[in-house]
């Protein structure tokens, strides 16, 4: 199978191309600012991309525009509506695959962070934090924002009516139901996110660390074998991780009630 990495001298993109050769897989085009996009697309099985918003969008573009049916992973964060737009666009066409974040474990964190919204009402408030390295452009992450988004989904709520990215110069108290964000960039810091339901009384953090990047480059090459079996469709890390985690937690779920009804 062939790969071929847009960001291909990035730090994500020299991981993704070193992980794909120890897997078996061919390299069939490396991108980066220097390159034409169209090199992206000739003889390839499968783009990668994890590079920046601007290069994410040409990518789509030149795809929709060449009506491409090669699948497509995009890891790029920071990407605007407009590029999420394009997305849709092209996955009628072909499978898309998009996550802001390629971690199993924080697929797990937001199924928990859900899950939790649903079960804790608005009168708690969440925060939502995350450190990254300083050389980190977009603010907050990517997984940030999909960790807020979960929450307010659980609220049946839009993020974009309760998110609070900055709260310099505002002189007010929280408002019921606003979801905090909290930013910082330090160091060599690989991704950590909080996400925090806190009450009067009592409170709840879910986190999570990644201590390397290497665990979302081989995340990348099992959803590379996994993408190119799908439909024309956009597909988030919810569908990859689905077939994994629902049979899990539907026994979980029955094992854990009467395992507490056996207790009494
Ligand atoms: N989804 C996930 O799990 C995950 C995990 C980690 C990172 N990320 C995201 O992946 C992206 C890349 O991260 P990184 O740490 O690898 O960044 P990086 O080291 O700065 O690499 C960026 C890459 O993009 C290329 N690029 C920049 N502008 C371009 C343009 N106009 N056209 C074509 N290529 C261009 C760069 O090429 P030059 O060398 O020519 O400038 C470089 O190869 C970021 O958005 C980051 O947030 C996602």
């Amino acid at each position: 199978m062939k790969i071929s990495v847009l960001g291909a001298t990035g730090s994500m993109g020299g991981l993704i191309i070193k992980t794909a050769l120890q897997e078996g897989l061919e390299i069939s085009g490396k991108v980066s600012s220097k390159n034409s996009i169209s090199e992206l697309f000739d003889d390839t099985d499968t783009i990668i991309d994890f590079s920046c918003p601007l290069a994410t969008q040409s990518m789509l573009e030149y795809a929709l525009q060449s009506e491409s049916i090669v699948p497509v992973i995009i890891g790029t964060t920071g990407l605007s509506d407009e590029c999420i737009d394009l997305m849709k666009a092209c996955s009628r066409n072909t499978p898309v695959f998009y996550s802001p974040n390629m971690s199993f474990l924080i697929s797990i964190v937001n199924m928990a962070v859900y899950a939790i919204g649903k079960l804790l009402d608005d009168t708690f408030d969440v925060e939502v934090s995350e450190t990254h390295h300083r050389l980190k452009k977009d603010a907050p992450s990517g997984t940030a924002l999909m960790l807020g988004n979960s929450v307010a989904k659980s609220r049946g709520v839009h993020l974009s009516d309760v998110a609070v990215f900055d709260r310099h110069g505002i002189v007010q108290q929280r408002k019921q139901g606003d979801i905090g964000f909290c930013v910082r960039r330090c160091g060599k810091v690989v991704g950590e996110h909080e996400v925090s339901f806190v009450s009067d009384n009592e409170e709840i953090t879910v986190s999570h660390k990644a201590f390397s990047k290497e665990i979302f480059a081989k995340s990348v090459i099992k959803t590379v074998r996994w993408l190119v079996a799908q439909s024309p469709a956009l597909y988030t890390m919810n569908d990859f991780t689905k077939d994994m985690i629902v049979p899990v937690v539907k026994d979980l779920y029955k094992d854990f009630f009467s395992l507490n009804r056996n207790r009494l």
